[in-house]
């Protein structure tokens, strides 16, 4: 079993927890992710690593509800435990030798970005930051992100907060009045992916995304996560999560992370109380 030792809400829907896995704290490096389950018998979801305290054992995970199981962890409370958390899996993203680096975060995927943005500090880069949220009252990470970065941009759809519009409005200033990146890492919905790509390769500059397709097993058994990139098929648990944006097909990304959408949205409606009460 695995201890809750802290916890937080984000925002009204995404919560912080650290959990006690000294295992998993030793070995996990910025891009990997865990599987876990809640409680026996229960659904397994991949989550990414958002940090590791090595000395305390502890790993930190930021996750937005958004169906039951997302649901029944937030509702695990300090000192509960989770039954499963295995980890870390994936391949860490890629640092070495990226001396200027820029840094996308879209909504949650920003839990994802915020620890790429501080392995490439530490390792000495400039790191400019981008990130995006629909409206204010969802933003998450802000001084996380503003204490890691040279630079930092931050931008709402609706224009409640920042600069009004998506990430790519900075990005493509930016870019457009000469500033060079040696590689762009996006991060968030695959919508938002795909115009940063689109956007780093009209000025010609490598765009690492993390892409985060439906996982079960997250060591390359059940096919699940299958992508294809350059033309090939690739597992996302075991190949990636990250890959070279300018190969991924996005649309058929998009195709089969939709492909389970009806019965998610009938086991919300079952088991979800976040989501009953947004019916009511
Ligand atoms: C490598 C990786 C890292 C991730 N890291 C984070 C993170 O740090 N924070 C975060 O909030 N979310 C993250 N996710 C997404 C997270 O796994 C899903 O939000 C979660 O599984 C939803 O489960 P649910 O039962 O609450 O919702 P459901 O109602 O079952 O599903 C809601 C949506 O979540 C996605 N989803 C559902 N089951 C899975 C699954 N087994 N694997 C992947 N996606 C699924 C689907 O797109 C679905 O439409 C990550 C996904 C992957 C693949
Ligand atoms: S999650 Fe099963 S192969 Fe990747």
């Amino acid at each position: 079993m695995f201890q809750i030792v802290n916890k937080k809400m984000l925002n009204n829907t995404v919560c912080e927890m650290d959990v006690l896995a000294p295992m998993v704290a030793k070995k996990a490096r910025a891009g990997q992710f865990i599987i876990l389950r809640v409680d026996e018998g229960g659904e397994r979801i991949p989550l990414t690593v958002a940090g590791c305290d090595e000395n305390e054992g502890l790993v930190k995970i930021i996750f937005q509800i958004v169906g039951s199981t997302t649901e029944k962890l937030n509702q695990k409370n300090v000192g509960d435990s989770i039954s499963d958390f295995v980890g870390p899996l994936g391949n860490p993203t890629e640092i070495e030798n990226v001396k200027n680096a820029c840094v996308v975060g879209g909504g949650v995927g920003c839990a994802i970005a915020m620890p790429v943005a501080r392995a490439l500090k530490n390792s000495g880069a400039n790191v400019t930051s981008v990130i995006g949220f629909r409206s204010k009252d969802i933003v998450i990470l802000e001084d996380e992100f503003k204490e890691i970065s040279n630079n930092f941009y931050l931008t709402t759809d609706d224009g409640t907060y920042g600069e009004q519009g998506n990430v790519c409005v900075p990005l493509e200033r930016l870019l457009a009045s000469g500033t060079k990146f040696d590689k762009i890492y996006a991060i968030g919905p695959l919508i938002m992916m795909k115009f940063v790509v689109a956007t780093a390769k009209k000025y010609n500059i490598p765009c690492i995304v993390s892409m985060n397709p439906i996982m079960i097993d997250g060591t390359g058994m059940c096919g699940c996560c299958r992508l294809s990139v350059n033309g090939k098929m690739k597992f996302a648990c075991v190949d990636g999560p990250d890959f070279d944006g300018y190969g991924v097909d996005f649309d058929e990304a998009m195709w089969r992370n939709n492909m389970y959408k009806e019965f998610e949205a009938k086991k919300r409606e079952e088991t979800c109380n976040l989501f009953k009460k947004e019916v009511r």
